[in-house]
């Protein structure tokens, strides 16, 4: 793919507006075209008003906003797509939609145009599927706001040919993004990884181990992740959040693993979705007094080793199942969600054995596949070894 190829993108909403912005800093020419016109005058609006603040934080000069802004046109039919090299996808999460929507765009593009889907929770191979040529489709994850989050998930389907994710890779890096590349598996990288970091929360409050604003406090003070996981899914919304909990799991072939909880299904089914609606696991409303959290250390450090040690063990199953590279893993986890260390790495400092015994003693505790140990840390511990200085820990 040359450089400076012209880029379409098909939606104009939260994500296409800031793909579109991401891509015209980068100096390609830029065709955004939404079925709702308001949407894409506001997305155009959106733009022009984003670049101008940020030569106004001196972060671009005054003459490269403006050539950014000029390289925005708005478009009302694929017709202007027939010059692109990349057309990049950003409408509802619909599988039916998005096979339709390719189909039209495969009549309207050249035979090397390369196609992407910015799908979250579908998969790449199922939307590639309604293509011509499949082999030039490719998943280009990014995350919200798309100009600030650096990371970006490389994704290529079962019939994508083959150097395509090494372009892809290349040319988002060229964005000065993080491109990360991974398996075609449900919730890709991060929306897979991250999952106990809710689901484990929500159950340790179930069963009355610590309520919401202990565990929060256990996560970021303890921790040092930037929001505990009951604000951070109050912050999400229990909409959004809740839904790609059910579909991954669902994905998953309702692996326990990923199962959601009734306490948010409820939160979701009340209409309750956190900070945009004013009540969530917390409340709000005006004049509401936010929990005060139980500083008890012990129950703190026993509330961060369960959660950290379920989210260490999905990072190394995904590593064991060769969904991304170890460098790749940790990238994703720092850069898209903000973790404080790498999972691979954190699980070094705190020792595999010490992980391992963790989740050991929650399968026996409560004989529930959820809490089954990947069989790479088994290994790993077998073998004293760790997962960034594979030397044996004995010669030491
Ligand atoms: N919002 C996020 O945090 C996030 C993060 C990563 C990926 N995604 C994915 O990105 C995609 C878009 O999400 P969003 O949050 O920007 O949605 P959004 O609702 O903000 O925007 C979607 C836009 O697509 C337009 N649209 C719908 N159908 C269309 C069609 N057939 N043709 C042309 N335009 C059409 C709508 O008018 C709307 O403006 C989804 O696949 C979503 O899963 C979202």
């Amino acid at each position: 793919m040359s450089t400076l190829i012209k880029v379409g993108i098909i939606g104009s909403g939260a994500m296409g507006a800031g793909i579109a912005q991401v891509v015209a800093q980068a100096g390609h020419p830029v065709c955004l075209l939404d079925q709702n016109h308001a949407a894409l005058q506001r997305a155009s609006t959106g733009i022009s008003n984003n670049l101008r603040k940020l030569a106004e934080k001196g972060k671009l000069t005054a003459e490269e906003a403006e050539a950014a802004i000029a390289r925005v046109k708005t478009c009302n039919d694929m017709q202007s797509f027939a010059d692109c090299g990349l057309v990049i996808e950003a409408i509802v999460e619909d599988l039916a939609v998005k096979q339709s929507v390719f189909r039209d765009v495969e009549a309207m593009v050249s035979a090397d145009c390369v196609l992407a889907s910015n799908t979250s929770s579908l998969s790449i191979a199922s939307i590639a599927a309604a293509c011509q040529r499949p082999e030039r489709f490719i998943g280009i994850h990014f995350f919200n706001p798309a100009p600030l989050m650096q990371l970006v998930e490389v994704i290529p389907a079962v019939q994508t040919r083959a150097g395509l994710a090494e372009e892809v890779r290349a040319l988002v890096q060229s964005w000065g993004k993080l491109p990360v590349l991974c398996q075609d598996t449900p919730g890709f990288i991060v929306n897979r990884i991250a999952r106990p970091y809710y689901g484990e929360a929500i159950r340790l409050l179930e069963e009355g181990v610590a309520d919401a604003a202990t565990i929060d406090w256990a996560m970021t003070e303890l921790g040092g992740f930037r929001m505990g996981p009951f604000a951070l899914m109050d912050f999400i919304g229990h909409d959004v959040n809740y839904r790609v909990t059910e579909s991954v799991f669902t994905a998953f072939f309702f692996d326990p693993r990923f199962k959601p909880s009734f306490t948010q299904k409820r939160l979701f089914e009340a209409g309750y979705y956190g900070r945009k609606s004013g009540r969530g696991f917390y409340d709000y409303r005006e004049g509401a007094v936010p929990p005060e959290p139980t500083r008890d250390p012990a129950l703190g450090h026993q509330v961060l080793n369960r959660i950290l040690a379920m989210l260490i063990n999905e990072a190394v199953d995904a590593l064991h199942l060769h969904v991304a590279s170890k460098e790749d893993l940790e990238l994703a986890m720092t850069k898209g969600v903000n973790y404080p260390k790498g999972l691979l790495r954190w699980a070094d400092e705190l020792g595999l054995p010490a992980v391992l015994q963790t989740l050991d003693a929650l399968y026996e505790e409560y004989h529930e596949d959820r809490y089954r140990a990947s069989p790479l840390l088994r290994r790993l511990v077998k073998a004293e070894q760790t997962f960034f200085q594979r030397e044996s820990v004995g010669s030491h």
